[in-house]
């Protein structure tokens, strides 16, 4: 249980993307989820009531982006914008696994970028700071003129992976885009790393493996990535590396998206034997067979302590990022 000693009355409110996280995180920190109603008519529009006051008090919002993504980012919109004419002293939005993350820069001509829209959004609603976890990239935090705290979860992977022996192993990266990342997760594991040559041909969820740069031939792998969405990627490396000779593949993420029917195409996919994840996505039905899911519960409920007692955040990044031994 963290303590919670900050000047005035902080609440606790959760949307309906992810009702498990939020309970925990409630849990953790012994506080009530705060009371609110959300209706959804049977045109499609959202109704908010907050149903507690909340005059004066510290009040963080939690809600990741599930699918369905719209409707979780407008109910999150809703409440903020609620809240905001309701008197808090500060309004947090909690958002676990961020929308429209991986729309992050304008690459082709005439494209949206779409985390840089959702950030225009939250301030534009009231939002006065962010808390989340593991962005695809970090640039996003200066999409706002908000102070967003990034925290990390990549501990609550490595200590998963730890527990295995290691001494044969090469971590990989699905492309050169995480190739910074996986250093990191190589530097933490006293790994060798390789990177895989991956290309999207297309505006579509369609990844392709060209090459791999490094040699895996005789090791076991762990492919680290911020997120598995159609599991296209980890497939596709794991495909790769099983023909130039890798034993044992694995892959390790955060954000377990697991759209459509990842989870039953990475169970019956041969050349992977795990894929580990957080729960910073709702997986009620996903943690099955090679999939096992670890909460990210407490490094969000220390967050939210820190930030409502007005104690530095780094400690956190010390014991869930910058851990080396
Ligand atoms: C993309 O750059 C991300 O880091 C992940 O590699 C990507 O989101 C994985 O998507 P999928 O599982 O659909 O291949």
């Amino acid at each position: 249980m963290h303590t919670l000693t900050g000047r005035g009355s902080v609440k606790l409110f959760a949307g309906n993307s992810h009702p498990s996280l939020a309970s925990e995180i409630a849990e953790i920190l012994d506080l009530p989820l705060a009371k609110r109603e959300i209706v959804e008519f049977s045109n499609g529009n959202i109704f908010i009531k907050i149903n507690e006051t909340v005059r004066d008090h510290d009040v963080f919002v939690i809600q990741t982006a599930n699918d369905p993504v719209n409707n979780n980012l407008m109910e999150l919109l809703f409440m903020i914008d609620t809240l905001r004419y309701s008197s808090p002293a500060r309004i947090t939005a909690v958002m676990p696994y961020f929308p429209y993350v991986r729309s992050d820069k304008k690459d082709q001509p005439r494209t949206s970028i779409g985390a840089r829209l959702v950030a225009n959004l939250l301030e534009t609603v009231g939002a006065d700071r962010v808390i989340t976890l593991n962005l695809h990239s970090w640039q996003i935090q200066g999409f706002f003129r908000i102070p967003v705290d990034h925290v990390l979860a990549d501990s609550i992977i490595i200590d998963h992976l730890r527990t295995r022996d290691l001494s044969n192993t090469v971590a990989v990266a699905p492309d050169a885009g995480g190739a910074k990342r996986v250093e990191k997760y190589a530097h933490m594991l006293h790994l060798p790393f390789v990177i895989m040559d991956k290309r999207r041909a297309a505006n579509d969820d369609k990844s392709h493996i060209q090459n791999i740069i490094g040699d895996a031939r005789g090791k076991d792998a762990i492919i680290f990535d911020d997120e598995i969405s159609t599991g296209g990627s980890v497939l596709g490396t794991a495909r790769m590396l099983k023909a130039h000779g890798a034993e044992k593949i694995s892959a390790a993420v955060v954000h377990g998206v697991l759209c459509g029917d990842a989870v039953t195409r990475i169970n019956s996919c041969p050349d992977i034997s795990e894929v580990v994840c957080t729960n910073s996505v709702a997986t009620p039905d996903k943690a099955s067979g090679k999939v096992k899911i670890h909460s990210c519960a407490g490094v969000l409920a220390k967050a939210i302590q820190h930030i409502h007692n007005g104690d530095a955040l780094t400690p956190i990044y010390e014991e869930y990022y910058y851990h080396t031994t």
